[in-house]
């Protein structure tokens, strides 16, 4: 397989929860030994939303200190804040003078958040995509481990490279790709019995890696079930096949079929189920969030991993823009 050149970026937004970590997280892990891999914290996109200084700083450690504490080496790939690199707002520029109003307003994800946050449409806002375009395209990448939500940006990344080439006549930028790893994308379901785990569901409807064991068990306590099988061997209802779902990660073989088993013959008692999943859980956790804790309190090691990630990002980046301020006529005399 050849070696693919490998961007993402996530909004610090707050802690990291199991289905960040074992869909996005730990495919990261795997795939910065197996290609060039940048990883950053998006913290210039987070300000669209107008954090407060102390809330913004707190986020971004937090996410490094998660990040390092799942697996990321930052000998093995370049993990770097993007408010470290001003290339990105250099290119991000550049490229707006290439972007059109029409086709940004049309953007699902502006037209959502114009709608939800009327107050506060700002410019900003309104070229996010061609922020992440900047993001993607400084290093040339090729691939880019996204969600599904996110391939109308990727595909305006792929629109705002290829003008840039086709408007100097240069072949600067590659097409960046959706990258999935392995066959199919994991989805991690809630704890409320809805889809699939996510924050803006709420604290109740995700376990975070830093959870303590109480946490977890109060919060496994509280997953939503229903009344009980009402009749043997049929299909369990989704919430309660949710926390089968998650029962198959976190624990044995004939742990899960002993509750199914239990589950077809109408005898499951969902206390038992639940807090039999709230011990595994708790086990399958307690490694990152000992890790998590170590690392907490390290700030010398943070500093030396943010100094060599920008180091390192910053020159792929200052080649790619050089190209570009070149062939936009930047020449210096
Ligand atoms: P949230 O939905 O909690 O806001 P994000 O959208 O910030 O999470 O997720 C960041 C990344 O984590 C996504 O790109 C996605 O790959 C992964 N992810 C988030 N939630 C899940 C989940 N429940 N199952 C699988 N992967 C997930
Ligand atoms: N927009 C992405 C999200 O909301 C985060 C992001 C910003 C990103 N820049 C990126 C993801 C570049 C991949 C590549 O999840």
């Amino acid at each position: 397989m050849s070696k693919e050149i490998i961007v993402s970026g996530i909004r610090p937004t707050g802690n990291l929860h199991l289905g960040n970590y074992l869909g996005a997280v730990q495919n990261f892990v795997k795939m910065q030994y197996e290609h060039n891999c940048y990883f950053f914290i998006a913290d210039y996109h987070s300000l669209t939303t107008h954090p407060n200084p102390q809330d913004l700083h707190q986020n971004v450690r937090q996410v490094l200190v998660e990040y390092l504490a799942c697996g990321l080496n930052p000998d093995a790939c370049t993990l770097y804040v993007q408010s470290d690199l001003p290339q990105i707002p250099e290119l991000y520029m550049l490229l707006n003078m290439h972007a059109y109003m029409g086709e940004l307003e049309r953007v699902a994800s502006f037209k959502e958040k114009a709608r939800t946050q009327p107050n506060n449409i700002n410019a900003g806002l309104l070229t996010y995509p061609v922020l992440m375009a900047a993001d993607i395209i400084i290093h040339k990448a090729t691939k880019v481990p996204v969600g599904k939500d996110q391939e109308q940006h990727l595909e305006m990344a792929r629109t705002f490279g290829n003008r840039f080439n086709r408007m100097y006549g240069k072949d600067i930028f590659p097409e960046p790709y959706a990258f999935n790893f392995g066959k199919e994308l994991v989805k991690i379901p809630g704890l409320q019995g809805g889809g699939k785990m996510s924050k803006s569901d709420g604290d109740n409807n995700v376990i975070n890696l830093i959870d303590s064991p109480e946490l977890i068990r109060k919060k496994m306590s509280r997953a939503v079930t229903d009344t009980g099988p009402s009749e043997p061997n049929t299909a369990p209802s989704a919430p309660v096949q949710n926390l089968f779902d998650l029962m198959k990660i976190v624990s044995t073989e004939d742990k899960l079929t002993f509750y199914q088993q239990a589950y077809a013959n109408c005898n499951i008692r969902y206390g038992d189920f639940k807090k039999d999943l709230a011990e595994d859980m708790v086990t399958f956790l307690t490694p990152v969030r000992e890790k998590i804790a170590d690392i907490q309190s390290n700030n010398e090691l943070l500093k030396k991993v943010a100094k060599i990630g920008k180091e390192k990002a910053a020159e792929s980046a200052d080649k790619t823009l050089a190209e570009c301020r070149e062939a936009i006529g930047f020449r210096g005399f």
